[in-house]
């Protein structure tokens, strides 16, 4: 039976800031963090969105473009940037979307490896029950100490896949290497909004772990390198994915599925399939039956090298213009701006500013997130 990818959709902020803004208000040379990081914006947040409307805009174009919404019986929401250590950020979404009321939600947590872990679990799921649709999301707001090394790899973005019999974009292949180790290199603990992090040994582990899974993945699946024929890392900033790809010898460009993310910054648990996605949409050669290789690496640690075909369908599911019109619509914003809205002052959230989809959080009261409908 083959299980994978039936529809693929993002979201996110409606602002950026450039980092070249950034670079010049924090006294460090652009081409720091254009070549050296290999980005060039990030997504910056307003108080009226979080992981929760993205992930609706994500989810809700994800569903226009499937026929049989109710087949969806089964809702992962993956996040390392949960508020709520009890109920599933999945829930709100659920409600929006109007999924049947018979449909389980939870949500899972494993750094920027969770939607991986969600992915997987789906397939699980559908060979068990062939004919439902599990919608997984990957929701992340990645914030950092303003002023730290770490800053200019901030960012945010929700994917929003269906995984089901059948798939019309990526059949995910069986067999995959996994490592995980127990290390302090990234982490959020409960009270603080914004991660801790030894960018140096996270940077080292992630190598290290992509080194193991690939090699198992290459060992458990009797391939070598040859038989992959395109490849998609997990990208905290570009530089780091091509650094994985030097790691494993890939003689390829990776261009292609960095554009998106070069643009938005590190999206934790989103990033890798944002970068499938902007593999889909601006790969020039077609890229039906051919195999992507996908790195998946959540801090912490746990990483996953696996693999899967593009399917016969997928250029008549995909969304292109869309995706791409999103980002160029994006609204710029100037550093005073940037922190205002990492401030969280009330003088940033009286303001009304605009979401990328129709529902936004209106207000806490009593520590309850409200969210309304536009
Ligand atoms: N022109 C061109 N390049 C320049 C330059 C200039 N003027 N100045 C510096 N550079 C280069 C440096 O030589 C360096 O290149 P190499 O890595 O190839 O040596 C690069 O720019 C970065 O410079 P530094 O090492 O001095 O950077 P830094 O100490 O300021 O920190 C960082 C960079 C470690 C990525 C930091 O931003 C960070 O810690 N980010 C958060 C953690 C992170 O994203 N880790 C990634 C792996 S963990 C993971 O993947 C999970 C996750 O999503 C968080």
């Amino acid at each position: 039976m083959k299980i994978g990818i039936d529809s693929i959709a993002f979201s996110t902020s409606r602002y950026f800031l450039k980092l070249k803004t950034l670079a010049a208000h924090r006294g460090v040379e652009f081409e720091k963090y254009s070549h050296g990081i290999g980005q060039i914006a990030m997504s910056v947040f307003p108080p009226s969105e979080d992981i929760v409307t993205i992930a609706i805009d994500a989810a809700r174009k994800a569903i226009a473009q499937i026929e049989n919404i109710a087949a969806i019986d089964f809702l992962i929401f993956a996040t390392e940037s949960s508020f709520d250590l009890s109920k599933a950020a999945g829930i709100y979404v659920h409600h929006f979307l109007k999924l049947r009321e018979d449909c389980r939600v939870i949500e899972i947590k494993q750094a920027c490896y969770s939607a991986t872990g969600a992915l997987q679990l789906a397939k699980s799921y559908v060979r068990e029950n062939h004919n439902s649709k599990v919608l997984v999301i990957g929701s992340d707001i990645v914030k950092y100490s303003p002023g730290s090394s770490g800053e200019p790899t901030q960012g945010g973005a929700a994917v929003a896949f269906l995984v089901s019999a059948d798939p019309q974009i990526m059949i995910i292949e069986d067999g995959s290497g996994v490592h995980t180790n127990d290390i302090m290199d990234f982490w959020r603990p409960i009270s603080e909004s914004e991660a801790q992090f030894d960018g140096k040994l996270s940077a080292y582990n992630y190598l290290k772990s992509l080194d193991i899974s690939f090699n198992r993945y290459l060992a458990k699946t009797n391939r070598n390198i040859s038989a992959i024929d395109y490849v998609c890392f997990h990208a905290p900033f570009g530089k780091m994915a091509q650094k994985g790809a030097l790691q494993i010898k890939w003689p390829n460009p990776l261009d292609d599925t960095l554009l998106y993310n070069s643009a938005i910054g590190n999206s934790c648990s989103a990033s890798l399939y944002i970068c499938l996605t902007s593999l889909l949409d601006h790969s020039k050669a077609p890229l039906e039956n051919k195999r992507v290789g996908l790195y998946s690496y959540g801090s912490g640690s746990v990483a996953e090298y696996f693999s899967g075909i593009i399917a016969e369908k997928y250029r008549s599911i995909i969304t292109p213009e869309e995706n791409q019109r999103l980002l160029a619509s994006r609204k710029e914003i100037s550093f005073e701006e940037y922190e205002l809205f990492c401030s969280n002052s009330s003088d940033s959230a009286n303001k009304t500013y605009e979401n990328s989809g129709a529902v936004r959080l209106k207000s806490l009261e009593n520590k309850k997130r409200i969210y309304v409908e536009n």
